[in-house]
């Protein structure tokens, strides 16, 4: 299939790595095109990008009066996807506002598909609550934020603000364009861990990242579902395009989860909930006294095991995080749990686990087979358990 990608160029130095960009995606096979602001043309020629992508540059709202075509809105129809990179401040401003005072600003407005956006800038601009603001906005409105990467910025300092690799930029295009086995589906995944309190400071929580969790989330998005993403704690950046419902206590998760089990057609419960909680958390912080403190807990529900036998016919997948007997734990928790499948892994393998972005897991289905994947990060798994569960609703 022929893609059109319009490359949207803004005035930062890492307006040099778009370059590369541009010219992977057009060895791809993709035709494209490529808006510079007028900031961007300090730092790389648009005959540069022209010479890459084989297409003119536009820069200018009105350069050509004579062959006047409304280039805003016929770059806006000709695109299938905009990509914005490197993203100024600036940028990310105007377009969470609906600005439209050039070229890009007003096709980005123009242009009703997917829009990918990788801002770049100085750790402190990043991090400024008006430029999270701008960023929230964006992703609300389901454009999709590649974050920057840490590292040696040009302004000499170092810090998180760096435009990724142009490889990873354009493994985020290709998923954009990836295969929608699950359009027409609404899937449910729970992540992070939860969070069971002592007293209102103190709580009981576990080393759960939510990665594994938010990658499967994110793949679920790339192949056109339609995604709820119930998170406990988690240290990491919720992916855009879902709806995202954040969560404490495992009761909390509970509630949650109920509430839209009834309406999806699968559920991925890789949530580390905890298995009890404190029977009666103290309504004040707990005053340091005697040299022992006793704790009384109580069970917390086991939500998957509830699922299992409330569902019709939804999918359920649950995660076996175990550190012995792994593939005998799991096979039981995926009968008793009425799972469909069930993806094992043992947390103390190096490469394996919480916190880490790789995984080595096992899927273990209903019949019996058993699928050893080696260790891969935590992104090529969640794509395995996608394709798994499409291929489970009947659409692969
Ligand atoms: O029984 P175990 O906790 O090892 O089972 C793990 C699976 O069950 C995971 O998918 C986890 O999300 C889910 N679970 C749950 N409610 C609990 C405990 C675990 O849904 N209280």
């Amino acid at each position: 299939m022929q893609r059109n990608i319009l490359i949207g160029v803004t005035g930062g130095i890492a307006a040099y790595k778009v370059v590369e960009v541009a010219s992977r995606l057009k060895k791809s096979g993709a035709n494209v095109k490529v808006i510079m602001t007028k900031h961007a043309v300090e730092f790389v020629s648009p005959r540069t990008f022209q010479e890459i992508t084989g297409n003119a540059v536009s820069v200018e709202m009105f350069a050509d009066a004579a062959n006047f075509n409304v280039a805003h809105i016929s770059l806006a129809n000709w695109a299938d996807l905009m990509l914005i990179a490197p993203a100024t401040a600036n940028f990310l401003a105007k377009a969470a506002h609906g600005i439209a005072d050039d070229l890009l600003t007003t096709t980005v407005l123009a242009f009703d598909g997917q829009i990918l956006i990788a801002p770049a800038m100085n750790t402190k601009m990043f991090d400024n609550p008006a430029t999270q603001a701008n960023l929230s906005i964006l992703k609300a409105r389901g454009v999709k934020i590649l974050e920057p990467a840490t590292g040696e910025l040009a302004c000499g300092t170092s810090g998180k603000g760096r435009l990724p690799e142009p490889v990873e930029i354009c493994a985020e295009v290709e998923k954009i364009f990836a295969p929608k086995i699950l359009s027409g589906k609404k899937i449910l995944v729970t992540a992070g861990g939860t969070v069971e309190p002592i007293d209102p400071v103190r709580y009981i929580g576990n080393r759960s990242s939510g990665r594994m969790g938010y990658e499967i989330a994110k793949a679920a998005v790339n192949a056109g579902a339609d995604v709820v993403l119930v998170s406990g704690k988690a240290d990491v950046e919720p992916p855009s395009g879902l709806k995202f419902v954040k969560v404490e206590s495992a009761l909390e998760m509970r509630e949650a989860v109920l509430s839209e089990f009834a309406t999806v057609d699968a559920v991925i419960m890789s949530a580390a909930v905890a298995d009890y909680r404190v029977k009666s958390p103290a309504a004040q912080k707990i005053k340091k006294s005697a040299d022992t403190l006793t704790l009384e807990l109580i069970k917390n529900p086991d939500i998957l095991r509830e699922l299992g036998t409330l569902k019709k016919s939804q999918i359920l997948v649950g995660f076996a995080a175990e550190t012995q007997n792994i593939l005998d734990y799991a096979n039981k928790k995926l009968v008793e749990k009425n799972l469909d499948f069930i993806v094992a892994n043992d947390v103390t393998a190096e490469g394996a686990g919480f916190g880490v972005a790789t995984n080595i897991a096992s899927i273990i289905r209903r019949n019996g087979s058993v699928e050893n994947f080696p260790k891969m990060s935590k992104a090529a798994l969640a794509e395995k358990i996608i394709e798994r569960t499409a291929n489970l609703l009947g659409k692969l």
